[in-house]
């Protein structure tokens, strides 16, 4: 049987954050580290476009997402890691794609909506601010998974709607030109969902409650003692379903680790000495590749070149598929009857 091929992109805007590392990057090297699987990964510096006008961000966003994957053990011997704009196929099936999608499909869109609602709520036209990047958003996502052929998506819960429209813009296009994409599934990982943030709702940039991967240990130190907890004093039980930095605990540690941290809870630890012990948890899983990624970022060359690499490899696939795909839609080299034999 054919392997199943996994693929996922990550938006180079920002810095990457432990929401970032538990929900995809972790999973990503794991996958990245087995043999038996076909894994993509790349860095979405079209889609970064869409939300950041800043040229000095998207730069920087590029070289320390590259930087936080490789230092945390992407096999790239296995894996193909690339980035998207090495890679001229991809925009060029999103046009391709784009003549397929209804326009319909797009105006469902989460994020096009969520623009739309908050300038309906401001008073604004509705499409203040809105670009074709972000109302196309999806189509170009549909092109990152589809020109690979990829079976399996790994994603967070926001982007789910976005692999079914690339199931959708794939079926329609199968439906006309005949059976070309495969049919994307998303996979979620249900054991760690998205990682809290320092106040307990989603980690994420805009709340403000991130931690970088990469944090010196003294900043690491520093964010997990603002994680917020409640009053009960050292001495009373404290319940770890209820806790922020149980459900951080939760995301790092083995089975028999959660099982002591939830006895501790019980028995009262204080919440002193629950940040205190998460520090070590965490700080012990990241000091190695802490180190590996100040290297790299003082060595911008060697990831740029392990990047040219990835997307030579990834272009021997995206090549023949970009041309089975204008060959589908009559896109083919003209000729005569005579050179056919
Ligand atoms: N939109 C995704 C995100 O913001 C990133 C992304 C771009 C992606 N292209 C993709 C994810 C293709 C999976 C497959 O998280």
């Amino acid at each position: 049987m054919e392997k199943k091929i996994t693929l996922t992109g990550i938006t180079t805007t920002g810095t990457p954050h432990l929401g970032n590392y538990v929900g995809a990057i972790r999973p990503a090297v794991i996958s990245s580290q087995c043999a038996s699987q076909k894994s993509f990964f790349f860095l979405a510096d079209y889609h970064a476009l869409i939300k950041n006008k800043d040229k000095n961000l998207i730069y920087t966003s590029t070289t320390e997402v590259a930087a936080s994957w490789l230092a945390l053990g992407l096999n790239t011997d296995n894996a193909i890691f690339y980035r998207q704009s090495d890679i001229p196929e991809i925009t060029e099936l999103m046009w391709i794609l784009n003549c397929v999608t209804a326009k319909g499909l797009m105006n469902r869109s989460h994020a096009y909506k969520s623009a739309v609602q908050a300038n309906v709520d401001g008073n604004e036209d509705n499409d203040f601010g809105v670009t074709m990047g972000l109302f196309s958003y999806p189509v170009l996502m549909a092109a990152d998974i589809l020109l690979f052929k990829a079976n399996i998506v790994p994603v967070g819960r926001d982007q789910i709607q976005h692999v079914e429209m690339a199931r959708d813009i794939a079926q329609r296009f199968n439906h006309i030109y005949g059976q070309v994409f495969q049919l994307p599934e998303v996979k979620i990982d249900q054991n760690v969902d998205t990682l809290v943030g320092l106040d307990g709702r989603k980690m994420s940039k805009s709340y403000n409650n991130i931690i970088p991967i990469f944090a010196s240990e003294k900043q690491l130190k520093k964010s997990i003692n603002k994680i917020k907890t409640n009053l009960l004093e050292p001495g009373q039980p404290k319940d770890p379903d209820d806790s922020v930095i149980f459900q951080f605990w939760k995301a790092f540690a083995q089975q028999q680790q959660i099982d002591e941290m939830r006895d501790k809870f019980q028995n009262g630890i204080s919440w002193g000495e629950a940040k205190k012990e998460l520090f070590n948890l965490i700080n012990n899983e990241l000091a190695e590749p802490r180190d590996k990624y100040n290297q790299l970022m003082a060595d911008p060359e060697k990831i740029e070149s392990l990047l040219v690499e990835g997307a030579q490899k990834a272009r021997q696939i995206s090549l023949p598929n970009i041309k089975e795909i204008r060959g589908a839609v009559g896109i083919n080299p003209l000729r005569g009857t005579k050179s056919s034999t």
